[in-house]
């Protein structure tokens, strides 16, 4: 028997595997395909103080190897999350984080106070690299101060194991992950999503209702692990690491970079028992291989100089 736990600093994972903040609902969406308790977790969709009806259509569309959003944080609130949603996966054996958006540093920690002690969850994501809203969200990812402010404050209003979720719209990856580091992150979930816009050519109009959504799936999977293997080679703490994952082989690119923990996100769309399907598959890939943990695999991918 392989072991597949893995430890994000005081986070612990029965598995490496979780699903990413967006792309699966509030989880109990997904209860109909498989039994969430063989995943090691699942990322809610960004929590606002306050529901959020997020952008008018249209607000995704398809592009080669991946999708474009633009969905605006449409959620249910904070509030709603906590007495509808988290109530109802506390007895599945895996970790529920709560990814938190703020449109002001004060939001951000008002909805941190209230997940603060929850019953059932495990961590908390904050989402300072949403690409899509008007005020917060990359604001706040772009610029390391007040990444650092941020990410200050929420370690402040909060005991749960905080991670911090990066954008790939830098110059450097390494300096927005090194001001969250120092500002007290347990731990950094990377990546966001990579602005982008598709034009209709006979409407000669942008696709997207707001011109420009996040880029997600496999097309941003070389950049995604490029920048976790930058990130590893720059921080302490470790990393979940993100961006067009389908099965074992994409999720090990990851960990061999320096990633303790992936998240599957697009794949979902296309396959809703992904996640859970790649939990197999890793476990299948460390048999095969004689590994006896995950965790022997993380960061060990080996650069001939
Ligand atoms: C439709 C959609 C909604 C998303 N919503 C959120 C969100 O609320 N909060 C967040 O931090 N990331 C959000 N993301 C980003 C994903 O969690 C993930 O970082 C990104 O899609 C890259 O992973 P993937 O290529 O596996 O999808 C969203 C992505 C998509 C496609």
């Amino acid at each position: 028997m392989v072991d597949l736990s893995v430890e994000l600093g005081p986070l612990k994972l029965k598995n490496p595997v979780l699903t990413a903040s967006g792309t699966f609902g509030y989880g109990l969406e997904f209860e109909p395909f498989f039994d969430l308790g063989s995943l090691g977790g699942i990322v809610s969709k960004g929590l606002s103080p306050r529901p959020r009806h997020g952008n008018p259509p249209q607000r995704i569309a398809e592009t080669p190897a991946g999708m474009l959003n633009t969905i605006g944080l449409q959620n249910v609130g904070v509030d709603a999350f906590l007495s509808e949603k988290l109530p109802k996966l506390e007895h599945y054996d895996m970790a529920v984080l709560a990814n938190v958006f703020g449109e002001t540093e004060a939001e951000y920690v008002e909805v941190c106070k209230k997940l603060d002690g929850a019953p059932g969850l495990a961590g908390i994501e904050l989402n300072v690299s949403c690409p899509n809203v008007e005020c917060g969200g990359i604001a706040f990812g772009n610029d390391p101060r007040a990444l650092a402010s941020v990410t200050a404050a929420c370690r402040k209003a909060t005991g749960l194991p905080l991670l911090v979720k990066l954008s790939p719209n830098v110059t450097d990856i390494r300096e927005t992950a090194r001001a969250a580091e120092d500002a007290g992150a347990d731990a950094l979930s990377l990546v966001n999503t990579f602005v982008g816009m598709a034009i209709d050519v006979e409407a000669r109009r942008p696709v997207l209702n707001r011109v420009s959504g996040g880029l997600s799936g496999p097309a941003i999977r070389p950049l995604a692990v490029h920048m976790t293997w930058q990130t590893y080679n720059a921080v302490k703490i470790p990393l979940m690491g993100m961006g067009g994952i389908t099965c074992a082989r994409d999720a090990l690119e990851f960990i061999l970079a320096g990633a303790s923990a992936v998240q599957v996100g697009t794949s979902n769309f296309v396959t809703p028992t992904s996640a859970a399907d790649l939990v197999n598959e890793l476990r299948d890939y460390l048999e095969q291989h004689g590994f006896e943990s995950v965790r022997e695999l993380v960061g060990s991918l080996q650069v001939e100089s």
